[in-house]
């Protein structure tokens, strides 16, 4: 089994970036509000472990609103005024998520929390000191990043945020925080060290972090988690990118690939749509024809899988693998026009098996099709010199096996485990 070995906190940056998507690019809203902690962190001489976790959870602060375009817009206009239930939903979820991981544990906590006010009147019943230290900040630099206007020079904007904040002191924010903040504040360094253009550089020069080893099981459960927010984007792919993956590690199976190659392969199979995060849920949910507008912004997805997975160093065969599964062999397919000399096996295997997943799946404008309709259509595709003519083979020669993956998969809705905040104490 090889060990990765990675920096952690670089790993989950790099695919949080997934959550900052939006249709017309990238927000970075958890990158800056990790910034910002790491400046209140240094202020209040945090333990190097201690603002590892907070560092962590900061960059995924809202990953319980991944699956939402709705709320994650909501989450990142200032003006957006919330019904107190809603606003503490996605960090319930963000906890839901990643309580039940080894990992992520600390982190999950430190989410669980992260808008809670100082005063009380939160679900979890805490208030003040009570509140986790790594949750108080992280809802503190929230706000700042999010009342700090991105038009416009930022040194224009300080007073205004630091009034909002100010006015926030005992209320919103534990009162000590809110002070470091002012004395951090006073340096324009603090608000231009927002808007450089390398922000994923300047916090690993900040961390000082080095690698730590991973195995493959490990990064197979990051994938998980971020699988489950793909697939929670439309009830008809509940359980989409879980198929993919089953029925790709087969194909690998059944094409030779090795045991850590297979494991690459279900990593690459979970993360393929990754970009589908910056898709509108609306788009993907339209019971009906897609217009040429809407199918151009569909396109956008497999770009996204791969901008992200390739910038870890040890991704780039995972990248492929997982983001060139719209390509064709006649080079006609998305987003980068490769053809058959640069389609490797493992992104011909992914292709296959996500057409053959989407033609075993309901959409919303069709049911699943039979075996011989998926057949006879494959069929023509490898005629038309689209997808593999020896993967698609392999396929039809263990099709029952193959389609037992899709069915298992559907049979489990992760769709039902959406958790629910307590509201009894507030
Ligand atoms: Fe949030
Ligand atoms: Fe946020
Ligand atoms: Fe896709």
């Amino acid at each position: 089994m090889p060990t990765f070995y990675i920096n952690p906190v670089n790993l989950i940056q790099t695919l949080t970036m997934a959550l900052d998507l939006a249709v017309d690019g990238v927000s970075l809203h958890q990158r800056r509000t990790a910034i910002i902690c790491s400046h209140l962190a240094e202020k209040i001489n945090m333990p190097v472990s201690d603002e590892h976790v907070l560092l962590s959870a900061a960059l995924m602060h809202d990953i319980g609103a991944a699956s939402s375009t709705e709320e994650r817009k909501k989450l990142a206009d200032p003006n957006m005024g919330w019904d107190r239930n809603d606003i503490f939903q996605h960090a319930e979820n963000g906890y839901q998520l990643l309580v039940n991981s080894g990992t992520f544990l600390d982190v999950a906590d430190a989410i669980r929390y992260h808008h809670d006010h100082w005063q009380g009147g939160n679900p979890s019943g805490l208030s003040g000191d009570a509140i986790p230290l790594a949750s108080r900040l992280i809802h503190l630099a929230d706000r700042i990043e999010i009342h700090t206007k991105k038009v416009g020079p930022i040194l224009h904007n300080c007073k205004r945020v630091q009034e909002l904040i100010r006015e926030g002191s005992g209320k919103l924010f534990d009162p000590d925080l809110v002070d470091v903040f002012m004395d951090c504040s006073l340096k324009e360094s603090f608000w231009l060290d927002m808007i450089v253009p390398d922000l994923a550089g300047s916090l690993n020069d900040k961390m000082k972090m080095g690698t730590t080893p991973l195995t493959l099981f490990d990064l197979l459960h990051v994938a998980e988690i971020f699988a489950t927010n793909i697939d929670r984007m439309s009830r008809f792919t509940a359980t989409h990118s879980r198929s993919v993956s089953g029925v790709a590690v087969f194909l690998a199976k059944w094409n030779g690939f090795s045991q850590s190659e297979i494991y690459m392969m279900r990593i690459a199979g979970l993360l393929h749509d990754l970009g589908k995060l910056s898709i509108p849920n609306a788009i993907l949910e339209k019971p009906g024809p897609l217009t040429h507008e809407e199918q151009l912004i569909v396109r956008q997805h497999t770009y996204y899988t791969f901008m992200i997975l390739d910038q870890i160093e040890q991704f780039k065969t995972i990248a492929q693998w997982a983001a060139w599964h719209h390509e064709t062999l006649d080079g006609k397919g998305y987003p980068f026009k490769l053809n058959d000399t640069a389609l490797t096996l493992g992104a011909r295997i992914m292709a296959v098996a996500d057409i053959f997943v989407a033609l075993a799946e309901n959409r919303p404008y069709r049911k699943k099709l039979p075996k011989e309709s998926i057949k006879r259509i494959m069929t023509s595709m490898v005629e038309e010199n689209k997808i593999s003519d020896r993967i698609v083979q392999s396929l039809f020669d263990n099709f029952n096996e193959a389609q037992l993956v899709v069915h298992t998969m559907e049979s489990m809705s992760f769709l039902s485990h959406e958790p629910k905040v307590s509201l009894a104490s507030v």
